[in-house]
């Protein structure tokens, strides 16, 4: 590393002429100006930018998670990154109204000089869905066309390395599989939390029995929907089942990922799963954040030009809504929420693994 110092122009650091010599609206070439198109073109620019930092920070959290040992130190850091990338989320949620300035009208004043332009040509926006895990057979596809149809070869290639490599869903899985502490020689946590929700189901049943407040025909329904709450736990808590789910697409983390996952959840006050669960909060915020931004992008469609056709070909708003109600990565971490049980039905930790779970465990390669 060089100490060398050296000086450097602001202007000629961030290579100003060349970013701002880089909105050329086409109704000025076309000799038809249109005021809106430079708002138009630096909306989409600034979120390109926002894109390349966020590749650049799951490219760096990826590489922290791709050995079999990641040391806890490490975890601190990826939290961090991974806050950064909410954060930035959050602006380009943000960012819409700022879209929305633009009324219908003064959109068609340009919109036709745009054709076959389209947010599906956006590279970077896919390269962020993969890199995240989203892959190709999940996605919706619109005119039965590849979703990659619209991008030369070259970025196809980069596209398809990148779905090869393992997404940040497989990374995190891989490390959840690795959690210490499921099994000891004198605690099994997926028994002793079985234990805890038949009894937590007994006493709801219980519960529901004996009140006064209800019904019988309401009793039954409810002692039907706390039937299916049942199968539910059973089927994601069975191995066998969970592969079958796992096989279909229904659910992507491996059953022992679930189960780390759960133990971090309902044991997280102590301190050495503190991190690991806010690492996990920090993914769903960015899962969740994804949504948003999907539902307030087709919102703003919507608003933009109605039920009309995109420019690149799908259905417009209706596509886009149901892409946010599809392209889940991380949803398996919503059903452990579902799986959580009350703290007082907790399963009483033994002395030696509550020892552990109290000091840090830094794992030695
Ligand atoms: C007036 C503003 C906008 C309109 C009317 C609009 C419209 C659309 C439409 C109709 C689609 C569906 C594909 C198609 O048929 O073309 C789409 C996709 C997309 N747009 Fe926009 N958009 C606008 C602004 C933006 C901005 C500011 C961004 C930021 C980069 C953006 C990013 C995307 C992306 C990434 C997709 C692909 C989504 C997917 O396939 O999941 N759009 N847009």
């Amino acid at each position: 590393m060089s100490n060398k110092f050296t000086s450097v122009h602001y202007h000629s650091y961030l290579e100003l002429d060349k970013l701002l010599d880089a909105q050329h609206p086409r109704s000025v070439a076309l000799g038809n100006p249109a005021h809106e198109e430079t708002l138009f073109i630096i909306m989409h620019q600034v979120y390109e930018l926002w894109f390349k930092q966020i590749i650049h920070e799951i490219k760096s959290v990826a590489a922290l998670f791709e050995d079999d040992l990641v040391d806890e130190r490490e975890i601190s850091k990826a939290v961090a990154r991974l806050r950064r990338i909410t954060e930035i989320q959050e602006l380009l949620i943000q960012q819409i109204k700022l879209m929305e300035t633009m009324t219908p009208m003064d959109f068609l004043d340009f919109r036709h000089y745009l054709f076959p332009a389209s947010g599906f040509q956006s590279f970077q926006f896919r390269m962020v869905e993969i890199m995240l895990g989203l892959r190709a057979k999940e996605r919706l596809t619109y005119n039965k066309m590849p979703f990659d149809i619209v991008f030369d070869e070259k970025k196809k290639a980069e596209l398809h390395e990148a779905e090869s490599n393992r997404s940040m869903l497989q990374l995190i899985n891989d490390w959840l599989e690795r959690t210490p502490f499921l099994e000891t020689d004198n605690f099994n946590f997926i028994e002793a939390y079985k234990e805890a929700v038949q009894s937590m189901l007994r006493k709801e049943k219980e519960a529901i029995s004996n009140t006064t407040l209800l019904t019988d025909e309401m009793k039954a329904g409810r002692l039907k929907m706390l039937g299916d709450t049942d199968t539910y736990f059973s089927t994601v808590l069975d191995p066998v089942k969970h592969a079958e789910f796992m096989k279909e697409g229904t659910l992507k983390f491996s059953y022992k990922a679930t189960i780390a996952a759960l133990l971090i959840h309902l044991y997280r006050e102590e301190p050495i799963l503190q991190l690991p669960y806010q690492l996990l909060s920090v993914i769903l915020d960015i899962e969740e954040n994804f949504t948003t931004w999907r539902y307030r992008h087709a919102q703003m469609v919507l608003r933009m030009i109605g039920r009309k056709t995109g420019t690149g070909g799908s259905s417009g708003s209706e596509y886009l809504s149901k892409t946010a109600q599809k392209h889940h990565i991380f949803a398996d971490l919503y059903n452990i929420s579902t799986l959580l049980i009350p703290r007082s039905d907790l399963p009483e930790l033994p002395d030696d693994v509550k020892q552990k779970l109290g000091f840090y465990y830094t794992s030695t390669k």
